[in-house]
């Protein structure tokens, strides 16, 4: 399996709770390389645009409410089969059905605010890396 790069987001809830760090350590543990990361505060239209394939949905007004509450993490991880494996460390994206050892069922609160988003596929892995970064700030 090649060496792919994955879009993550370290959401409002884990900044408001100090637990960047503890993530961060459930990632590296994985064997993903955080090889891009920066602290913003996004845009009502970032996350709008960020979220737009959920647009029609009854929980997009909320989500992007809450994706714009505080300051997120936005990285880039890189390793092998890197979008399979952080979707695998993330857990279910509710966590009272997330796996023991994942990350939404170590910290997440609930299904709107589940501490992370991990892309999931390579066509919006590369989009959404993309939307946050230029290439000149992922060293991989
Ligand atoms: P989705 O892409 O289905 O999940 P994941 O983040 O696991 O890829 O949904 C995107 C985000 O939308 C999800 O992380 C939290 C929010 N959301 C809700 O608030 N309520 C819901 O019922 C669903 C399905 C998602």
């Amino acid at each position: 399996m090649a060496i792919q790069r994955t879009f993550s987001i370290l959401k409002p809830d884990a900044t408001e709770r100090n637990i960047t760090g503890a993530i961060n350590a459930l990632i590296e543990k994985a064997g993903l390389r955080i090889v891009a990361q920066k602290r913003i505060h996004m845009t009502r239209g970032q996350a709008e645009t960020f979220y737009a394939v959920h647009k029609e949905r009854p929980f997009f007004g909320e989500l992007v409410d809450f994706m714009i509450s505080g300051p997120v993490v936005v990285q880039v991880l890189e390793g092998e089969n890197a979008i399979a494996k952080y979707r695998d460390v993330m857990g279910a994206t509710d966590p009272s059905k997330a796996a023991d050892g994942t990350i939404r069922k170590a910290h997440a609160k609930s299904i709107g605010e589940n501490s992370v988003h991990g892309s999931d596929a390579p066509e919006t892995a590369a989009i959404e890396i993309a939307q946050f970064f230029a290439g000149n700030e992922i060293v991989g």
